[in-house]
């Protein structure tokens, strides 16, 4: 088989290394997360021009809510103030956002504001951004397997079809930053046959380029799935 020379239409990014930002710079830590909102809202605007037709974020996981409770609520504001700034962008950019994960066991406001873009951005038609909040693989896999169940069946087919990806392309690629080499329970399921870029640039300075770089070894690489 030759090289795929294919190119991504799914890719997913686990944005690490806020906090050791700061710490180089002797800020705190919100200063991180905030540089953070900021390579989000740059990245987000270059990925539709790159063609992907979803980019999945991993904004909070499952397990984040070990972290203080002041830089939780920081985290929730800087959502909610990044949906209230760039929505009418996005709408306008027909791009559609959908969230992964558990988004209901956030605080009310922030479920009010989520589903209200939702719904604004629901009959567009570009790219997605799927943004991964109260967001666990194992969590989502659980609840996959039991709505599969409650159908009839349980099979890989029946538990991909339930999963809070069944609606996005298969994923491509996964990418994370900060040097870390972990999926630390992201897209666990999705990423069975997806390439795995990693790097050593932390996220609030990870650009567009840092996207394209990564999105040309995917091209460059040869995908066999499991056959040869
Ligand atoms: C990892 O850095 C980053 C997070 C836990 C949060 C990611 C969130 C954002 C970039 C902002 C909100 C997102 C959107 C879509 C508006 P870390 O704090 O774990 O860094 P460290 O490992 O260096 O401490």
């Amino acid at each position: 088989m030759g090289k795929a020379m294919s190119r991504a239409r799914h890719v997913a990014i686990i944005m690490d290394g806020n906090g050791r930002w700061a710490k180089k710079r002797h800020l705190p830590r919100v200063v991180g997360h905030q540089r953070g909102v900021e390579a989000v809202r740059k990245l987000v605007r270059a990925a539709g021009a790159m063609g992907l037709e979803a980019l999945t974020l991993y904004a909070f996981s499952t397990e984040n809510w070990r972290r203080p409770e002041d830089e939780i609520s920081a985290l929730m504001g800087l959502l909610k103030r990044f949906i209230l700034s760039d929505l009418e962008e996005f709408a306008a950019d027909n791009v559609r956002l959908k969230i992964i994960g558990d988004y209901k066991a956030l605080p009310a406001d922030v479920v009010e504001l989520i589903e209200g873009a939702i719904a604004r951005t629901a009959a567009n038609t570009g790219s997605t951004l799927a943004v991964a909040l109260n967001y666990g693989a194992q969590d989502e896999i659980a609840r996959a397997a039991r709505a599969a169940a409650a159908k009839g069946e349980i099979t890989p087919e029946t538990i991909a079809a339930e999963l809070d990806t069944a609606d996005l392309p298969p994923l491509d690629l996964l990418i994370r930053t900060s040097g870390e080499i972990r999926l630390s329970n992201f897209l666990l399921w999705q990423a069975a046959y997806a390439e795995m870029w990693f790097t050593d640039v932390l996220w609030p300075d990870f650009t567009p380029a840092h996207l394209e770089e990564a999105l040309a070894a995917f091209a460059d690489r040869e995908r066999r799935y499991g056959g040869r």
